[in-house]
């Protein structure tokens, strides 16, 4: 059995209290124990920006996605040995389910959803505007 989509809010719950002690998921914030997440789907392993990582998590070289994610999460320390995440894992393959389908969310909404800080929304719609679009010049 592999990731099937599942309960957004249960993920939600399971991250708050089994992973944000360690990680971040929006854009632009800040690292803690644990590298800030946004991003990491189809992004390898170990790449999150002014983290030290082990080189066991950056050799891992996988690419996260759905499935990649559901493997690490049972077991952290066996998919990546070596690995300093201290995390003995999410057992349940509905939780892993649960938990992946809110950070598939959470990481591209997060910021739009939970943060109060309008001039940094402004900012985020300006770069995409203007990195998607490209405009003449007068
Ligand atoms: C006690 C702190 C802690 C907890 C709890 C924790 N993590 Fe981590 N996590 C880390 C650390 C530290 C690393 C970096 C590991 C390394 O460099 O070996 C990491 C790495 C990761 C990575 C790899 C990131 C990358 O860029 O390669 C993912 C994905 C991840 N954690 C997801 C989770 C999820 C999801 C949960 C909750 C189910 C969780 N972690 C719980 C500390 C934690």
């Amino acid at each position: 059995m592999g990731y099937s989509a599942g309960d957004e809010q249960k993920g939600a719950g399971l991250f708050k209290t089994r992973c944000a002690q360690c990680h971040t998921v929006g854009a632009g914030e800040p690292n803690k124990v644990g590298p800030n997440l946004h991003g990491i789907f189809g992004r390898k392993s170990g790449q999150a920006e002014g983290f030290s990582y082990t080189a066991a998590n950056v050799n891992k070289g996988v690419t996260w996605d759905e499935e990649t994610l559901f493997q690490y999460l049972e077991n952290p320390k066996k998919y990546i040995p070596g690995t300093k995440m201290a995390f003995a894992g999410l057992k349940k393959e509905k939780d892993r389910s649960d938990l992946i389908t809110y950070l598939k969310k959470s990481i591209s909404w997060f910021i739009y959803v939970y943060t109060t800080d309008v001039d940094r929304i402004f900012a985020l719609y300006h770069e995409r505007s203007t990195t998607h679009h490209h405009y003449p010049t007068q």
